[in-house]
């Protein structure tokens, strides 16, 4: 089923369970009035037909007659309005209507409900006895009840005492009766008009539920809608939230969800791409050297080198085959390292030692680029780090740093914090835009592709590797550059229980 009729027939059913119940509340209520109502107006009547029309003998208390002509017209007058009544005395036997009374009904029946015992006991106690329909009229010619519907009544008792003075005695007791189907036309009109009253809220529910369901239907469509253009690879989509109740939340998730998957489909595309330059430049590196040694041995083979040349030539072929070798070896280091393979073998030394040594080794490089060092490190440098890889990772970034600048001075700044030892390293040289940045630790990423091949040989895979080795160190690398302006790179390497290596998968 749809949902929109799923929606409909819920908030139907409880629009019409609500108008159901109440409407029964109501029947119910009015019946009860109706009969109270009547209860009290025989119960008026029976009082008045006591004061005017029951006439008693002050010696004997008895009943002794009655104000014939009041009976009379009150018994026309009621009969008019449906309702009869009777007189008791104090045996309970029937005083009025007598023998010779009115038989109002047209069968020759007349209205004598039989008391019960216990009923005449409690109206012995002056207790006035309001009676639920039941049969109450007599045929008069076979004195047996006339069980007819059309013939019940609702009744009142009411006692009757003589009172004088002091004296109260009882003297008998006035029944009298209303029709109850002159109330049932009463309770079919107010049900009438009831079932109207439903009908026409029934249609309105069906109306109203038709609209809210609607409403909330609408709002979930605009999600499926969106769901279907971010299937079809539409991720600049966004739905329309006021932050108001789940339907919202649910959009918001949406739009959460949605920014999540453009992001991920960007690096996607991205890692796509890196990975095709990853392969092209993996080729382009190992076919130079390659063609070399190809180039020098086929030379070698037809002798066309010259005697002389054979030993610059086999020197050439070595150089190429070692760059070769280094490749092979780094990337192997680089994917042993990435996947946690490599032991770390730790021990706590001082950096500020390292930091010479290896200024020292690189001032003729640095020399060549017209830099200079410039070193600040306080005297002990505790480092807790595998030694070499320390050395590794360092020596590529200073490396990098005459590399990309010339005439400037190269600033390596070591400290301590408390629980890790910090080494930057600022040169002023070419630098890098935010996007070469975000490449930098990928394999044979180089920032300017004209610089591959230069005379270092330089692969493009220090600073993946460095990256990797401070992983596992559980260090941090980090890199602040302008173009232009220079580059500063920060290590991390933190001390003892402080190293939470980080491996890639
Ligand atoms: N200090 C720097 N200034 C400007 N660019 C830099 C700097 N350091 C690194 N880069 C950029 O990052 C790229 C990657 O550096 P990385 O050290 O990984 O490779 P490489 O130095 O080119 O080769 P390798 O270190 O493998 O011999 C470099 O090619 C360069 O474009
Ligand atoms: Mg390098």
């Amino acid at each position: 089923m749809k949902l929109i009729y799923q929606q409909m027939l819920s908030f139907f059913a409880v629009i019409i369970t609500v108008i159901v119940v109440l409407g029964f509340a109501f029947i119910r209520t009015t019946k009860t009035m109706i009969y109270q109502n009547s209860w009290q107006q025989l119960q008026q009547y029976a009082t008045s037909i006591e004061k005017e029309a029951i006439r008693y003998n002050t010696r004997t208390h008895k009943v002794v007659g009655f104000n014939q002509q009041f009976l009379n017209d009150s018994t026309a007058i009621l009969r008019d309005q449906h309702i009869h009544f009777s007189v008791y005395d104090a045996n309970k036997k029937i005083v009025y209507p007598n023998s010779l009374g009115l038989s109002n009904m047209p069968t020759g029946s007349f209205y004598a409900p039989s008391i019960s015992s216990s009923d005449w006991k409690k109206l012995k106690n002056n207790k006035t006895i309001t009676k639920s329909p039941h049969v109450s009229f007599k045929s008069r010619s076979q004195d047996r009840p006339v069980n007819k519907p059309s013939l019940k009544t609702i009744d009142v008792l009411v006692p009757l005492f003589y009172k004088s003075g002091s004296t109260k005695k009882f003297v008998g007791a006035i029944s009298i009766g209303s029709f109850e189907q002159t109330l049932q036309a009463n309770e079919q009109q107010i049900e009438n008009n009831l079932f109207i009253a439903l009908l026409v809220s029934g249609i309105a529910a069906l109306l109203l539920s038709f609209i809210l369901a609607r409403y909330s239907v609408r709002r979930i469509n605009r999600l499926r809608y969106a769901t279907h253009s971010v299937a079809s690879g539409d991720f600049d989509i966004q739905v329309d939230s006021n932050h108001k109740d789940e339907i919202d939340d649910l959009a918001d998730d949406f739009n959460g969800m949605v920014g999540s998957l453009r992001a991920s489909d960007e690096e996607i595309k991205r890692q796509e791409k890196r990975r095709r330059e990853f392969m092209a430049d993996a080729a382009h590196e190992m076919r130079t050297p390659l063609t070399t040694i190809n180039g020098i041995l086929e030379g070698l083979a037809y002798d066309v080198i010259p005697e002389e040349d054979k030993g610059h030539s086999i020197e050439l072929m070595q150089n190429e085959t070692k760059r070769l070798i280094r490749l092979v070896n780094e990337n192997l280091d680089y994917e042993k390292i990435r996947t946690g393979q490599i032991a770390l073998n730790k021990t706590n030394f001082d950096g500020t030692e390292v930091l010479n040594n290896l200024v020292e080794q690189l001032t003729k490089k640095a020399a060549a680029a017209k830099d200079t060092f410039k070193l600040t490190a306080p005297d002990q440098l505790p480092v807790w780090a595998d030694y070499d890889r320390f050395v590794q990772v360092l020596f590529n970034i200073m490396q990098n740093a005459i590399q990309f600048s010339q005439d400037s001075v190269i600033e390596v700044t070591a400290k301590r914090t408390e629980h890790a030892a910090v080494i930057a390293v600022q040169d002023h040289g070419i630098g890098m835009t935010p996007d070469q940045v975000k490449n930098i630790w990928e394999r044979y990423y180089k920032a300017d592709p004209s610089r591959k091949n230069t005379k270092y040989g330089e692969s493009g895979l220090g600073l993946a590797i460095s990256h990797q080795l401070v992983q596992q160190h559980g260090g941090t690398i980090d890199v602040a550059s302008e173009a232009n302006q220079g580059t500063c790179f920060t290590v991390t390497f933190p001390d003892e229980g402080f190293d939470k290596p980080i491996i890639e998968d």
